[in-house]
């Protein structure tokens, strides 16, 4: 039985008491705070920084997994590592060297992630899979909250999970396999057959009434998945 962990972008939550939504959302059974960090130039969207990961990190124990979508990515990891960062992913089209940013963000004692938007190959593995800690399919294009999952993002999920197993048997090394991106409770128990253990869910789970609710229901899915 695999370990399914649920991990709330806070990009969906009030920024206006974020401290609060954090705590909020951990306090309902979620597991991991997601960190989305768009630059304008990488993604057309502005959103928060290493200030904002210092300000929420008093408020949880739990992990803080950092998303960037930025460009370039080298000069501000060390800005979340010491802002209390625990995981850090990053899209290898934004960097010019993925292994040695691969390294960098292992060197600040953060995990490693590398990200696949919708259209990017996954050969950008090849060489760096037994190296990280994640991989994150993205199952939308990434800049906005609220989008559609695109249904190829399965497919891929399923390669992933292939190579990611040959890895742990091989290795004995844990890689996580997360989605991001138009996940609701309606579609979890799909993704999670396909090979997904990280869940990101924005709007479903910040736009809903209920965090408690909406994250049990989604671990009831998982359950029966
Ligand atoms: C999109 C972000 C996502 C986003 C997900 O670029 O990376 O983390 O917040 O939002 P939902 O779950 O609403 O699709
Ligand atoms: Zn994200």
């Amino acid at each position: 039985m695999r370990t399914y962990r649920i991990a709330p972008s806070i990009l969906s939550a009030d920024f206006a008491r974020l401290g609060e939504e954090v705590r909020a959302v951990i306090d309902a059974g979620a597991d991991v705070v997601h960190f989305d960090v768009m630059d304008n130039h990488y993604v057309p969207n502005l959103t928060i920084g290493p200030l904002v990961c210092e300000a929420i990190r008093p408020h949880t124990t739990a992990p803080i997994d950092v998303h960037l979508m930025v460009k370039p990515v080298d000069r501000i990891v060390p800005d979340f590592a010491k802002a209390g960062a625990n995981i850090i992913s990053f899209h290898p089209e934004a960097s010019e060297h993925i292994d040695r940013t691969v390294q960098l963000i292992k060197d600040h004692g953060c995990k490693a992630g590398l990200v696949f938007n919708p259209a990017t190959p996954l050969h950008y593995l090849d060489h760096v899979l037994d190296k990280l800690d994640l991989v994150l399919i993205m199952s939308v294009n990434p800049g906005f909250g609220g989008q559609k999952f695109i249904g190829e993002a399965l497919k891929k999920l399923r390669a992933v999970r292939q190579r990611i197993d040959a890895v742990t048997r091989e290795t004995g090394r844990e890689i996580w396999l997360e989605v991001d991106g138009g996940v609701k409770t309606e579609n979890i128990a799909e993704i999670a057959r396909a090979g997904a253990d990280t869940f990101v869910a924005g709007s479903a789970i910040f736009g809903s009434g209920d965090y408690r609710a909406t994250v049990a229901a989604m671990r009831a899915a998982l359950a029966a998945a």
